[in-house]
């Protein structure tokens, strides 16, 4: 090992603001953590394999349509402290304290590349002084007991220079309210002595720190939390399936008013990448032998779930569907685990003539992205034999004054209710989702 160019232990100069840190990947999750410490004093340097994503960085411009007025850039970069650069920046590599941001998720499934090179680079660069690597990604606790030694090449628990720590993220990055600042963190470390080194840094970025016993509980809370949800989610769907005769929603509205219990509604899909993704990283460390049946169902289950979907779309259309909304959120360009897509290639494939439009994304990338033809706004509603309004987009606020003023609207869909108070009495067919009129056929006779 080479000798050491840092001449103070690693906690005091991070709490004297002095020490570098690198952030390795500049997604919402790197960013706005780099801006985060830029703003708290501490010199920063984002590192994206994306050239021009950097290079947007240090021409203070947010590489993140839509996220501008979350990620607070201008203010970071501001005091000098942050700057943006690839990975081959040597200096940024060879720092002592890291956060790991990179993406472990592609395609709607966990992937380990981006996070083994990440940790080989840090390894590779070590002088031998302290390390503090603290992983922001989503991981598995399988990824912490085995991916991480292997591509450090050492033994966490017992290299006392190395300080590892887990603090999963929770933003929600739709809402500029819920983000690093605000959300209690969970953080644990490898080592209990890491603790304190740890929070140093999180304890300036975060208002509430929940220390954890250690790095393995701390990185199992992420998917877990999520877990909840998604099996919550599924159930949810399960039950509209499985009372075709009843206006699920209205039981789920009336279940709501329980002290104890949310409000759910059935959706053509789970969409996101956190959420659908939380059973495939829970699942991945589990005891041997040891399985999380409910978890295993539940994905088999939602697997399904858009081919169902599609069959309850063909069995009430008689001819061209929209399909407003590909982005699985309103307001916001995310084609991640999008269930308008996954419903798209499934009507597709049984022949049917969808157009879909979403005000995030050209018409070209509409065809490209699904395969269907892009829907002129508003202008071929009138064209329609069933609307599916999957995404309330801000855009669509005036969708029930736009059907209603048709001759012939099209019969309405409605992936989340939110049009039943303005389409119900009206001459508009309106279907809620996982209400009888969304699956005649599939009803019980009376
Ligand atoms: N976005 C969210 O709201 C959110 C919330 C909670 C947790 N997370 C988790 O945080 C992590 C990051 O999420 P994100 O939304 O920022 O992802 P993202 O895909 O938007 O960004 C990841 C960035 O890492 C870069 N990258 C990949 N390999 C790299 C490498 N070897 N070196 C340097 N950079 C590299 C990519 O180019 C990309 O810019 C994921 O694990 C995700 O599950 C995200």
């Amino acid at each position: 090992m080479k000798p050491s160019p840092f001449p103070r232990p690693l906690l005091a100069a991070l709490q004297d603001r002095t020490e570098p840190v690198t952030v390795w990947g500049a997604g919402f999750i790197g960013l706005s953590a780099a801006c985060a410490l830029a703003q708290a004093g501490f010199p920063c340097t984002v590192l994206d394999i994306d050239e021009h994503r950097v290079g947007e960085i240090n021409a203070g411009v947010v590489p993140l349509p839509g996220f501008e007025d979350v990620i607070p850039l201008a203010d970071a970069r501001s005091g000098g402290r942050l700057r943006a650069a690839t990975p081959d920046d040597t200096a940024a590599v060879a720092a002592r304290a890291h956060l790991v941001c990179v993406n472990t998720d592609r395609d709607g499934r966990p992937v380990t590349g981006p996070l083994t090179e990440v940790l080989s680079a840090i390894g590779r660069a070590r002088t031998g002084d302290e390390t503090l690597i603290a992983l922001e990604s989503t991981i598995s606790l399988r990824w912490l007991d085995e991916l991480v030694p292997a591509a450090l090449d050492t033994d966490p628990a017992n290299e006392t220079t190395l300080h590892l720590a887990a603090a999963p993220r929770r933003d929600w990055m739709l809402s500029p309210q819920m983000n690093l600042r605000t959300l209690p963190r969970v953080l644990g470390t490898a080592r209990p002595e890491s603790l304190p080194v740890a929070r140093e840094l999180y304890d300036a970025i975060s208002d509430v720190v929940h220390p954890a016993p250690d790095w393995r509980h701390a990185g199992l809370t992420k998917p877990v939390e999520n877990l909840y949800r998604y099996v919550d989610l599924v159930l949810t769907n399960q039950l509209a399936q499985a009372y075709p005769g009843l206006d699920v929603p209205e039981v789920l509205r009336l279940a709501g008013t329980k002290w104890n219990v949310p409000t759910f509604h059935p959706s053509i899909g789970i969409g996101g990448y956190c959420i659908p993704l939380s059973p495939h990283f829970a699942t991945d460390g589990t005891a041997r032998d040891i399985p999380l049946p409910l978890v295993d169902s539940a994905m088999a289950w939602d697997t399904d779930h858009p081919a169902r979907v599609a069959e309850s779309i063909l069995a009430i259309t008689d001819g061209p569907i929209g399909i407003l909304g590909l982005s699985y959120a309103a307001n916001a360009r995310i084609v991640e685990g999008s269930p308008t897509r996954r419903l798209t290639e499934h009507l597709l494939a049984r022949g049917a003539d969808v157009r879909l439009h979403d005000p995030y994304f050209t018409p070209e990338e509409i065809t490209a992205l699904t395969g269907a033809r892009p829907l002129k706004w508003p202008d071929d509603l009138g064209g329609l034999a069933t609307l599916i309004a999957a995404t309330p987009h801000d855009l669509y606020a005036d969708l029930p004054d736009r059907l209603t003023a048709l001759d012939n609207p099209p019969t309405v869909v409605d992936n989340l209710g939110g049009y039943g108070t303005a389409l119900r009495d009206t001459a508009v067919r309106y279907a809620e989702w996982g209400t009888p009129a969304a699956r005649p056929s599939a009803a019980p006779r009376p």
